[in-house]
This record gives C-alpha cells, structure tokens and sequence, in this order.
C-alpha cells in the first residue's frame, strides 16, 4: 500500500491534500451542534444526487408523460418509490439543514472578516439551490408544478420594458408547456447541480484557507505550541470525522422516519394539489409555493405593486450577500454582543418564519396588514445593523476558547 501510494504522489498531491483538509487541518475544539450542519448539507447533496440519477433512468420530461413517469417510478419500478421520497424528502431536509447552518452563521458572526467569501459563496449556492428546487418542482407535472411555474415566471413579466420578452423567453413558449418542462429539466439534472458542486468546492477551499470560527468567535491560530499547532484546536480527521458521524446518525434516524412513514408531511413536502395531473385549463383554488419559498413569496404577496414586490423579494435575498459589511461589531459572537444584535437576531429569526406561515395561506385583510409589518422589520433587522452594531455595549471576549 505505501509503495502504492509513493507511486500515486509522486504524480499527483494524494498526501498531502489529506494532510491540508483533514489529518492537519485544525479546527476549534469547541465546535457545537450547530456545526453539523456543514457535513450534514453535504450527506444531502450526495442523497440528492445519486438518488436523483436513479430517478432519471425511469423519468420521462415530456408534458404527456411526465406525470404518468413518476407513478410508475412509484408502483412499478423496483425501490422507485423510496428513491422518489428520498429524492422528494430530501429536498425539503436540504432547506431546513441549510437554514439551521446560515443561522449558525447569523449566531456566531462567521460571516465576519475574514470569512466574508465563504459567506459571499455560501449565498451563491442558496440562490442556485432555490433555482435548483424550482426547476425540479415542475418536473412532477402535477397541478401546483405547474400553476407555481406559471405565477413564479410571470413574475419576470413585472420588470419594465423587456418583462414580457423575458417571461416568454424563460418558458420558451406563450404558456408554460412541454418546453418549458424540458428545459427545466435539462437545468435540473446537469447545469443547476453543476454549478453547486463547483460552489461547494470553492465554498470549503475558502474555509480552508481561513480556517473555522467557533461559538466564542476567537482565532485560534494566536496561541500555538512550539510546531505551531493551535492550542486550542484539533485535527480535524479522526476527532470531527468522528464527531460528524454523530450527527448523520441522528439525522438519518429522523429523514428516514419521515421518508418512511410521513413523506408528505401533512400537503408540505408533497402538496395535495401535486397529485393532480398538470391542467392548463383549471386554476387551482390556491396556489402557494413549497414552504422554504414561502417567506419570500409572503413580501412579494405584502407589496401592492407586483414590480415593486418581485423587487422586495429579490431585495431580501440580496440583503443577505452584504451581511458582513453590515455587521461592524467588534466581536463574532453573540455570546460577546449586546442586547440589540440579541433583538435583531431574535426578531430576524420571529419574522422569518411567521412570514412562511403567512406565505402558505390565502391572504386576507389581517395577513396582508400582518405581512407588511413583518417585512418592514425584516428590513429594519439588516438596515439597522450599521448603527445598533456600532453603538452597543458589547461584553469583553476571551483570549482563548472557553470549551
Ligand atoms: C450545499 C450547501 C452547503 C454545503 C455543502 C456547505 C458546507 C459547509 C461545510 C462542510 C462547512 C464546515 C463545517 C461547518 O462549519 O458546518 C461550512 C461552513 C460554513 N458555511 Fe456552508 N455549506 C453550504 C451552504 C452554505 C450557505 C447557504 C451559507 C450561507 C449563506 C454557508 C455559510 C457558511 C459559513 C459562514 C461557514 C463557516 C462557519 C464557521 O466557521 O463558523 N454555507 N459549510
């Protein structure tokens, strides 16, 4: 084996990669439960790709058999219907697991310098995951597949001038149709996922160069032995390889409770309306998006102008990229901040999911009055932060990590 790999190093950087990423690459000994979610991202994007793969060797995307596919891949196809509810399922695990890691990120400021492109990178792949999750949604071809598609493009019809070019240009066709389905999925299955993996890898290397922030938010790299190893790190392979197992124990005995036994989870994962054949000819009574859009679609819904809402809603994402100029707190974490980054965070966190209630139901007068206050203090979170990050008493923060 060692001759084996003298022979694989000599010709390629086998070791010593091992060496950078994991057997030498020092972590802070005290990461918690919310840093799983890192490695837990990446178990769901290999579940989504190889369950995806199997998925598309008995998928057909064509409008007259797309729908007809996905039952046979459910009744006939041998393990179809656990690799389409793995694949279904793990959709929706991917938001919430992605959340939970960009509110580590929100917790412990590891968007602060010097990690401001990890972040900036981390943005990048949410924006491509949500194109990714749209394009895939309309595959199905059931009744919300399609009538989501519908209003979600129409959407780009809101922009002056070239709106309902664009629109049309997206869907390649008057309505969306057949063509749009195509061209969804070749987006789905190649271009989208693509670009993700490359993100991802330009995701880690940016960590890797900088290393890992920590609850407490301290370098750790101040205080090293006489090799220059961190005192207050590990490696990070054996002891949060280890670790991280841990963690994708517990999360597969939860995905697959739900693959297995509720994998609709009561019309959120699965919406009822899906289970319809797509008909161009009969609007559903409601439409709502599935529910890791719907906060983003409850601003666009509070905004009376639809230009001026599709707006709002882009704004929300893109407040998001210039977070770590935003943030001029001295310290990370929020262990060490003061009680207003406390109440920005909390209310941030309150508004965020009362929004993705709001977004999934019908609107009325008391929801629409409720949604705009909601994204006015959405805004009010980020566009303060400047000055109650500035102004606030923060506590003194330790030299080295507290365990
Ligand atoms: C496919 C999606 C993603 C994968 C596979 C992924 C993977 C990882 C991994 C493995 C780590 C190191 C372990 C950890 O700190 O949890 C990490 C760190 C980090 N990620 Fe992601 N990530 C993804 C998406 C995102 C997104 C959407 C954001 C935010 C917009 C983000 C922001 C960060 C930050 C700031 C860190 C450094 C955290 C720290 O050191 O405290 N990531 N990511």
């Amino acid at each position: 084996m060692s001759k084996l790999r003298e022979w694989i190093d000599a010709r390629f950087p086998l070791t010593s990669m091992w060496q950078t990423h994991l057997s030498q690459y020092y972590v802070p000994k005290n990461l918690n439960f919310f840093y799983h979610f890192g490695s837990l991202a990446l178990l769901v994007l290999v579940n989504q790709i190889v369950t995806g793969i199997w998925l598309a060797m008995s998928y057909t995307p064509s409008a007259e058999e797309a729908f007809a596919s996905i039952e046979y891949i459910m009744r006939d196809v041998a393990y179809g219907s656990i690799l389409r509810l793995l694949h279904s399922t793990g959709a929706s695990a991917f938001f919430v697991v992605i959340y939970l890691h960009m509110f580590r990120g929100l917790l412990y400021g590891s968007y602060q310098k010097p990690r401001e492109l990890v972040w900036a990178f981390g943005m990048l792949i949410y924006l491509t995951l949500m194109a990714e999750a749209f394009t895939g949604y309309l595959l199905p071809w059931g009744q919300m597949s399609y009538w989501g598609a519908q209003v979600i493009i129409s959407l780009f019809g809101a922009v002056p001038v070239v709106g309902a070019d664009l629109a049309q240009w997206i869907r390649g066709d008057y309505v969306v149709s057949g063509i749009t389905l195509n061209r969804f999925f070749a987006l789905h299955v190649i271009a989208l996922p693509l670009v993700i993996f490359g993100l991802v890898v330009l995701h880690l290397l940016a960590l890797h160069e900088v290393g890992s922030n920590n609850p407490d938010g301290v370098d750790i790299n101040k205080h090293v032995d006489e090799n220059g190893k961190p005192l207050d790190g590990v490696a990070f392979h054996p002891y949060y390889t280890v670790k991280d197992l841990v963690g994708v124990v517990v999360f597969l005995a939860v995905f697959c409770s739900i693959v297995f036994f509720f994998p609709d989870m009561g019309g959120y994962v699965l919406e009822k309306a899906n289970f319809e054949q797509a008909n161009p000819l009969k609007t559903p009574e409601h439409i709502a998006p599935v529910w890791y859009f719907t906060p983003f679609y409850a601003i666009l819904r509070a905004i009376p102008d639809k230009f001026m809402g599709v707006m709002a809603m882009g704004a929300a994402v893109a407040v998001l990229f210039v977070l770590p100029w935003l943030d001029r707190s001295p310290v990370k974490s929020m262990r060490y901040k003061g009680w207003p980054s406390r109440i920005g965070l909390l209310l941030f966190c309150a508004v965020f999911v009362i929004l993705g209630i709001l977004g999934v139901q019908p609107l009325d007068p008391l929801r629409l009055v409720l949604s705009r206050v909601c994204t006015f203090l959405y805004f009010a979170c980020f566009l303060l932060m400047p000055f109650y990050t500035l102004m606030e008493r923060t506590k003194p923060v330790p030299e080295r990590v507290t365990g």
